[in-house]
């Protein structure tokens, strides 16, 4: 029992406790929230971010739709402190917190009077809410201000909003954020371009959306025009190279209205975050959250702006109703994806990055349980982070490119054109899709075949690419011993891509040698490359090879920047020796606190750290 709860209603509660009702068997997966009863329809935020507590606190008003007679909300909360919840007229209400469940969280059951539609709960978010992280000047790029940035999907907007944390539930929303002086503060909403004196900055989100897109950043950011709707955000050291990489945006945006329709959200901006951001890029919705690795300084990893955009189609517009459905997110937006960048750098350039995406899709399915290979995922009991794998993204990819292919484009894309439309702005289940599909699609072939059974049905397309064979070409022959300066010579690799670099390193097998690694670099420069993802698939053959060389780097690549799919596969190869683990376990305690708990959740679970 609460005991902050005023007596008269802790009196009551112990006649009826408010949780008594709600079953733990949850109709809906990784949510307590029973939106058929009550669902939120519009959320305001008025919160101050305190970097010196590492708190936000205020308030939650939440505008409800009830059903006639229902008299309980449900929201999700996950390390909230609560200090009141009442109604619109301000009279409390009765609350309680249920037992934890193992990382959903702990349900908040409101009992709600007969009539009113609005509830304000006043909380505060801890240190520890995992979707947030603080960040010390000392943690960002220019290391002059703090920093903070949420990560909400897929169940952490919970850790600091009360809310009914379920993409099945749609709400409109509005914030009011107070920040320090210096700072300004930016959402998944309308915003502000430059900093104002009072601190006081003030969001609107018109368009209904889940709650896994709330999002917020806070830091000395500045902000540089793109095009007419579009432009970036970033710390002041990194605005001019960021403005010069997403140069092309415009004209991705573009090809993406005339593929699938327009775009619904007015304006599309993306910020930079600090390097711990722990993934590549999220699709808040009007503002991109993205790492800055993907800054090359050749424009050659833009493909994830142009993955983030396509969300705004498919995921922020026809939404995964439940986690289990994250295909329909992931696997359309990397089909959406490949289209855009078809569309701006043509067929050849894309195809080089479907058949990296096809290497990576083969290879992952051979090491996940066959369950967890089929699109539709059961994730119940589960973290939803564990759907995030090659499934959803590229099994689900290479199905829509298998139907594509069996159509034609011209239906193909009608038919996506009018699904866009159709279910717009609402939650879409795999079953339902199937169905949508089975009446507006004229195609004869086993889709189940896909959906609900495991591995890669045989009718995956191929991807061929002259391109990437002859960078798998040059590294036979290297492997053959051919000398890298010849490599170099015969197959022109002046001209080679940062993708053709990943083939070539991916074909290279996993047991090159020192003196085999020492001729590479000579000639190649790995070591000293500036581009992440050459540098991430350089440092998995530093460490199977033991190339003293390239440790200095590992290390700095791995206390540098936090995004998850770089460090999980290095971390992991550090692991499998003795002596190797050793290096990992004298990096990790340098670079854990740098670290998102997104990250830092999954590395420990590789290193063995804080397992009971
Ligand atoms: N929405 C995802 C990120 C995500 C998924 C966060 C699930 C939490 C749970 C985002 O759109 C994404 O897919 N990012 C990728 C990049 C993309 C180019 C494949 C990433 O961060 O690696
Ligand atoms: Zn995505």
């Amino acid at each position: 029992m609460n005991t902050l709860l005023p007596r008269s209603i802790q009196f009551a509660s112990l006649f009826l406790s408010l949780l008594s009702m709600n079953t733990f068997a949850q109709s809906l997966p990784h949510s307590c929230a029973r939106p058929d009863d009550v669902s939120i329809r519009h959320l305001h935020l008025d919160l101050k971010v305190d970097f010196e507590t590492q708190r936000l606190a205020g308030s939650a008003t939440l505008a409800l739709t009830r059903r006639p007679g229902a008299d309980r909300l449900y929201l999700d909360t996950n390390g909230l402190d609560i200090e009141s919840v009442t109604g619109a007229d301000g009279a409390d209400l009765t609350w309680e917190l249920g037992e934890p469940q193992q990382m959903l969280g702990r349900p908040l059951a409101i009992g709600l009077p007969p009539a009113g539609d609005q509830v304000v709960v006043k909380y505060a978010s801890r240190p520890s809410a995992e979707a947030v992280q603080w960040l010390t000047p000392e943690q960002t790029t220019d290391k002059k201000y703090p920093f903070l940035f949420t990560q909400s999907q897929a169940i952490l907007a919970r850790t600091w909003v009360p809310c009914q944390d379920t993409p099945a539930v749609r709400m409109t929303y509005s914030a009011k954020i107070t920040v320090p002086p210096h700072l300004l503060a930016v959402m998944s909403a309308s915003n502000p371009q430059k900093k104002n004196v009072t601190g006081v900055y003030e969001f609107q989100m018109r368009q209904p959306i889940p709650s896994y897109l709330l999002a917020l950043a806070v830091g000395d950011l500045r902000f540089h025009q793109l095009g007419p709707r579009s432009g970036v955000y970033a710390e002041p050291s990194v605005i001019e190279k960021a403005v010069w990489e997403l140069q092309d945006t415009e004209r991705m945006i573009s090809a993406a209205e005339e593929l699938y329709g327009p775009y619904r959200w007015d304006r599309y901006d993306v910020i930079f975050l600090p390097s711990s951001f722990p993934f590549g890029g999220m699709e808040n919705p009007r503002l991109t959250f993205a790492t800055p690795t993907i800054l090359a300084g050749d424009r050659s990893l833009v493909s994830l702006i142009a993955h983030e955009l396509a969300h705004s189609w498919s995921g922020n517009l026809v939404t995964n109703a439940t986690w289990n459905d994250f295909w329909l997110n992931e696997g359309f937006t990397v089909y959406f994806e490949q289209r855009i960048m078809e569309a701006v750098y043509g067929r050849d350039y894309a195809e080089m990055l479907a058949r990296l995406t096809l290497d990576g899709l083969l290879d992952e399915i051979k090491q996940l349980d066959g369950r967890d290979t089929w699109l539709k995922l059961d994730l119940a009991g589960r973290n939803p982070d564990d759907g995030m794998t090659a499934i959803a993204y590229d099994k689900g990819y290479f199905f829509l490119r298998m139907l594509e292919e069996r159509v034609g484009r011209q239906q193909w894309d009608a038919f996506l054109r009018g699904y866009f439309e159709q279910f717009a702005f609402r939650s879409m289940t795999t079953e339902a899709f199937l169905e949508y599909m089975d009446e507006h699609l004229d195609v004869d072939v086993d889709t189940r075949a896909w959906v609900y059974a495991p591995g890669l049905p045989d009718n995956c397309p191929a991807v061929e690419t002259v391109e990437l064979a002859n960078a798998a070409k040059a590294a036979g022959e290297f492997l053959a011993g051919t000398l890298p300066a010849k490599i170099r010579d015969e197959y022109h690799t002046d001209k080679w891509t940062t993708h053709h670099w990943n083939h070539f390193l991916r074909s290279s097998g996993d047991g090159l040698t020192v003196d085999q690694m020492a001729s590479l670099d000579a000639v190649f420069n790995f070591t000293a490359s500036g581009n992440s993802e050459i540098t991430h698939d350089w440092l998995l053959h530093v460490i199977r090879a033991g190339y003293e060389p390239g440790m200095r780097k590992l290390e700095t690549f791995l206390t540098g920047q936090g995004r998850r799919k770089f460090l999980k596969p290095l971390y992991e190869e550090l692991a499998k020796t003795a002596a190797g683990k050793e290096v990992a376990l004298r990096i990790y305690r340098q670079a854990r606190p740098g670290y998102h708990a997104v990250s830092t959740q999954t590395i420990d679970e590789i290193l063995g750290i804080g397992q009971e």
